[in-house]
């Protein structure tokens, strides 16, 4: 195992009806002007936002709105909401929705201190200070309420990049499982595996003697595999709601990658797919995961067998260590088909006259050097390789 410093300060309020202490939170962690971002409207619809609304007027707090966060979230709205929150002199945000609203609010939180372009932390420039953020989560995926990271797509260029800062984590996260039952089952399940792709991400490494943080992944991934079925048969299941959420939260703050490798280059190869055919991340990753891992087999054949064996309960061949590798990749496949998930390109709605397109951009695009992937470093060629075994 690696050295490490871990410093993951999230105050999480987790269960029924926690969103109504949503005033009591921001007043306890310095907020006083605030902005409410959000989505698309599923939190008008649900009568989610009156909620909060009523809670922060309670706790005798003023704020300003701002909606309209894209899945995906672009660049338009974040300078926006940089604007507002300057004019309006803000000093807390708090947002209610997934991954894209937070993720819009991290941006906003981080520019808004900032005298230069927002975008600049997008290309690798550390970030020093932002607002504080709180959140109130609504879908169990991204794992942004507990993650110091945002991901944002520019529109000039289509460039979906990620951005990355201990000052970007939520200083709280309200996590009510109830608040994710009026998902549709298609959205539960690209969370899902939004989730096992970011404890793929962590598994796949080169570090030795990481027997903790991989028995820790692979629970959460058992755990997954367990509560998928439930909550598709039956979205209302507040218990499964309960574990996933709490899954998603855990599979991303990095409490299971410390001192430990990770690869990320999946993440990349599906940004490409979601920041030009606006599919959602979860089904873009459905897709890429299991070619990736068909590509990258044989850096460490070991390793694919232990996970076929411990998460997808395959038989170990001993003799043909691949086989059990190949089976458990086969597993995923079948997992991932069953919870409603694509398994091609086509499905996504992607061409096979992009791939060289896509590959070059996730290689070299807006600043990159060339390559991709802890666990296997990619080039653009293997990339475009990886994006054919998808078709
Ligand atoms: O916009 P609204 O109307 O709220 O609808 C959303 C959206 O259409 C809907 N939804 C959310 N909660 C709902 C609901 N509908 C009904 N009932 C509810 N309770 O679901 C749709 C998807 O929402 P979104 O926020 O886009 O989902 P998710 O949380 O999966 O976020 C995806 C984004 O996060 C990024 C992805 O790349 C993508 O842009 N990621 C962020 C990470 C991070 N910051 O740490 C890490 C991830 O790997 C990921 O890359
Ligand atoms: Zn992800």
């Amino acid at each position: 195992m690696d050295s490490f410093t871990f410093h993951s300060p999230t105050y999480f309020a987790f269960g029924q009806d926690m969103e109504s202490q949503s005033g009591d939170l921001v007043r306890r962690f310095g907020g006083s002007k605030l902005l409410i971002h959000y989505g698309g409207g599923s939190v008008v619809r649900s009568g989610l936002l009156d909620r909060i609304r009523a809670s922060l007027a309670q706790a005798g707090l003023t704020w300003v709105e701002l909606g309209g966060v894209q899945p995906n979230p672009r660049s338009g709205l974040v300078y926006t909401g940089i604007e507002l929150c300057r004019r309006e002199k803000v000093d807390f945000i708090l947002v209610v929705g997934g991954g894209s609203a937070i993720d819009s609010a991290k941006a906003i939180a981080a520019g808004v201190p900032y005298d230069g372009d927002f975008w600049d932390f997008y290309r690798g420039k550390a970030i020093r200070q932002a607002l504080p953020v709180g959140t109130v989560l609504t879908i169990a995926a991204a794992g942004s309420e507990g993650s110091p990271d945002s991901v944002i797509t520019h529109e000039d260029g289509l460039h979906k990049r990620g951005a990355s800062g201990p000052a970007l984590r939520p200083v709280f996260s309200v996590l009510n499982p109830a608040l994710t039952q009026t998902l549709p089952p298609f959205q539960t399940a690209c969370g899902i595996t939004d989730i096992m792709a970011h404890l793929f991400e962590r598994y796949f490494t080169t570090t030795r003697d990481v027997e903790t943080t991989d028995r820790l992944i692979e629970g959460l991934l058992l755990a997954m595999v367990h509560e998928a079925p439930r909550v598709i048969e039956n979205p209302d299941d507040y218990g499964a709601r309960a574990n996933i959420m709490w899954a998603g939260m855990m599979a991303h703050n990095n409490s299971c990658g410390v001192g430990r490798s990770q690869d990320w280059a999946s993440h990349n190869i599906e940004h490409e797919l979601s920041a030009l055919y606006d599919c959602a991340h979860g089904a873009g990753l459905a897709v890429v995961f299991p070619a990736w891992m068909t590509y990258t087999l044989q850096q460490d054949v070991a390793r694919f067998a232990q996970l076929a064996v411990r998460v997808w309960g395959c038989q170990m061949d001993f003799a043909q260590p691949e086989r059990t590798a190949l089976a458990g990749i086969q597993a995923l496949r079948s997992f991932l088909a069953s919870i409603g998930m694509p398994g091609t390109l086509t499905e996504l709605g992607a061409r096979e006259e992009d791939i060289a397109r896509m590959a070059h951009n996730a290689c070299f695009g807006d600043g990159r050097q060339g390559t991709l992937g802890g666990f296997m470093r990619l080039d653009e060629q293997d990339v475009a390789n990886i994006y054919r075994l998808m078709l």
